[in-house]
């Protein structure tokens, strides 16, 4: 998969692209490229935002600004693949998005600062707009790291174990459903026991009491 982040600051993905994980999955052939707005920008002095129309405080992000960076990275080629604005109003991210998005072969986020995004970016040039959450955070960098977080380590050479992201929380293995506790040694500490199921051994009791244990969080998630 190759990952394309628009950014205007590229540097805060150098802890991110530093991570095992992360590394895993790029040395197994996954992209990630990081593309700063403010070098293709049409504006002098590197402007990239300006001030929103109708008044208001802080600055917008430029249509044409945008549509610059998309259109020097992919020319025309860009109706075959995701462009997702990262806004605090979009879809919200979960298991589900992320597995739907590890299937692309290429995909870009687009990071917002300051107001956001003009409002065609998302209408006219982004087929997807994804929240992680809803609150407002100073920019769109911290949500590309989670999106690409979930989505990289779904890839080979991500993790380790490569069953492991398979029957984590929320996988269709679980039937989306939170993931089962985990419990490592000791198996008795200051009196708190580990489920005696677990040390037998017996991994069919094991695995009904895991799918057991996930679908009792998922009732208490829903409430
Ligand atoms: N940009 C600012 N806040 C955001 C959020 N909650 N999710 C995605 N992008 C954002």
């Amino acid at each position: 998969m190759h990952i394309d982040v628009f950014t205007l600051f590229p540097e805060h993905f150098e802890w991110f692209r530093s991570q095992r994980h992360v590394r895993g999955a790029l040395a197994a052939g996954s992209e990630l490229r990081l593309i700063n707005y403010r070098d293709t920008t049409p504006l002098s002095g590197g402007q990239v935002d300006d001030a929103p129309y109708g008044g208001g405080a802080g600055m917008v992000m430029r249509v044409d600004v945008v549509d610059a960076a998309l259109t020097a990275a992919y020319g025309g080629e860009r109706s075959a693949m995701r462009v997702v604005a990262l806004t605090p109003g979009g879809r919200l991210f979960d298991e589900a998005l992320a597995s739907e998005l590890a299937v692309e072969q290429r995909l870009a986020l687009l990071c917002g600062r300051y107001e956001g995004f003009d409002e065609r970016v998302v209408e006219h040039l982004c087929t997807d707009a994804i929240s992680i959450g809803r609150y407002v955070l100073s920019g769109g960098e911290l949500a590309a790291m989670v999106v690409c977080d979930a989505v990289l380590r779904k890839l080979p050479g991500a993790l380790g174990d490569e069953t492991s992201a398979i029957e984590e929380s929320f996988s269709e293995a679980l039937s989306g459903a939170p993931e089962y506790p985990h419990y490592t040694r000791p198996a008795s500490y200051r009196g708190w026991q580990v489920p005696e199921v677990l040390l037998s051994g017996d991994h069919e009791r094991v695995r009904q009491w895991r799918l057991a244990r996930s679908r009792e969080r998922l009732g208490e998630k829903q409430g």
